[in-house]
Formats: C-alpha cells, structure tokens, sequence
C-alpha cells in the first residue's frame, strides 16, 4: 500500500512514520509512506496556503489551489482514495480501517485553521473523515490515528496475524481482560481457571468477560 499525507506540519509526522511498527511495516515493503508540505504546492509567491472567509468570520480557510493541485500531481494516473480530515467529517472506526487497509493507495489531506475550501471537497475528495467528537488544532493527529489503525491491519504488519482477532471492536466487543506473571502480585491474584490448562473453559470464561465489559462501557456496541 501506498500512503500520502497533505499537512503544513509534515516534520510532525517524522516521530510516528518512523518509529516502531510503522517504520518496520515500511522496512518491510508491505508500506510506503510519503509526507508532502502543502507549500511546496501553492502558486503564491509568499507561499501562502490560506486566506480570509469569505462573508467574514474568525480564522482562515485553506485556499482551494494548492491542496487540488498537490492532490492531481500526488496521484498522477494511478486511482486513489482521498480522505480530508475535519471534525465534522463521519467518524472513524475499525470497520473503516479494515476497509481501507484493502486499498492500494491513500491520500490523506490534514485539514486546518478554521477549515478548507468547501470546492476542494467537491473537486478531489471521497470522504471526510472524522476521528471523534472534539475538535482538534488540526487534522495531522487524525492522520496520524488513521494511518496507525490501518498499516497494523495489513497482512504481515503485525508479528503474529492471531492477535488481530481477539482485539477491541472484533465481533462487535472489547477485549477480554489479559494477565502475565506473575500469578500473586502484591497480593492480587487472577482468575484460577486461566491456571486451569482446560482451553474450551479459558475461551468461554474469556468470551463471558468481554461481553460484560462491553456491556457495562460500550452498549452501544454490541451486536
Ligand atoms: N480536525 C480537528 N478535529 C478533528 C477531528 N476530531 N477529527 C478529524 N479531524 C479533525
């Protein structure tokens, strides 16, 4: 899969896109990740990318020009999907990773100030995606989260695939409570049946304690 970002901020991506599994994933060949300044797009010479509302307001709006243009050039012929991000978009979720983690190419424009053009939505994106209801100082977090929710959903990203399938939001519930060594700390003990050895009592104890985890923090999840 191929990942370019549209930021103003393209040194804040460095720490994420090189570190840890993200950077591994890209070591691999299984990603490339490319972070583009929406500067080096615009055709003003100050190399400004924003301007006054029109109608008036507070704050400034991302001017039209560079974001398409950069858009076009990034794509070149190939097909992409093209997501903004703004909090008023449709809020992420795991459903949404898994979709996108099938995709060949990614472009994702991180929106700013007050916001952007409302043509460049028309002109060059599929979707607007939002990853929660807070507003954020910019869209570069959100890129950030999506790009993470979906890279570790790639085959071979992640070190063992099996570990994908217990998690939070699989089948609709949060993951069952995990434990390590040791068995008595300070005192607190663990569940005596993940002591047991007997697989069919530890699965179905694990599966009773998502479901009523899910239930008391997130009903409205469950399926
Ligand atoms: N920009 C500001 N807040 C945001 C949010 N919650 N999601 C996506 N983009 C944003």
């Amino acid at each position: 899969m191929r990942i370019d970002i549209i930021t103003i901020f393209p040194k804040m991506f460095d720490p994420i896109v090189n570190e840890s599994i993200l950077k591994r994933a890209q070591e691999k060949g299984l990603v490339e990740i490319r972070v583009h300044d929406l500067r080096d797009y615009t055709e003003e010479k100050h190399r400004k990318v924003d301007d006054r509302p029109f109608g008036g307001g507070p704050g400034m709006v991302l001017t039209p020009q560079p974001i398409v243009d950069a858009v076009k050039k990034i794509k070149g012929r190939r097909k992409c999907k093209v997501l903004l991000t703004c909090p008023g978009g449709k809020t992420f979720k795991q459903s949404q990773a898994k979709h996108l983690s099938n995709e060949k190419n990614l472009v994702i424009i991180c929106g700013h100030y007050e916001g952007i053009d409302e043509r460049v939505k028309d002109l060059v994106v599929d979707e607007c995606v939002s990853i929660g209801d807070y507003v954020l100082t910019g869209g570069e977090i959100p890129a950030m989260v999506m790009v993470d929710a979906v890279v570790r959903l790639i085959p071979g990203v992640l070190g063992k695939e099996e570990s994908l399938e217990a998690e939070s939001f699989e089948q609709g519930l949060l993951e069952y409570p995990q434990y390590t060594r040791p068995a008595n700390f300070r005192g607190k003990t663990i569940p005596d049946v993940l002591l047991s050895g007997n697989h069919e009592a530890i699965k179905k104890w694990r599966h009773q304690q998502a479901v009523a985890k899910t239930k008391k923090i997130r009903p409205d999840i469950i399926q």
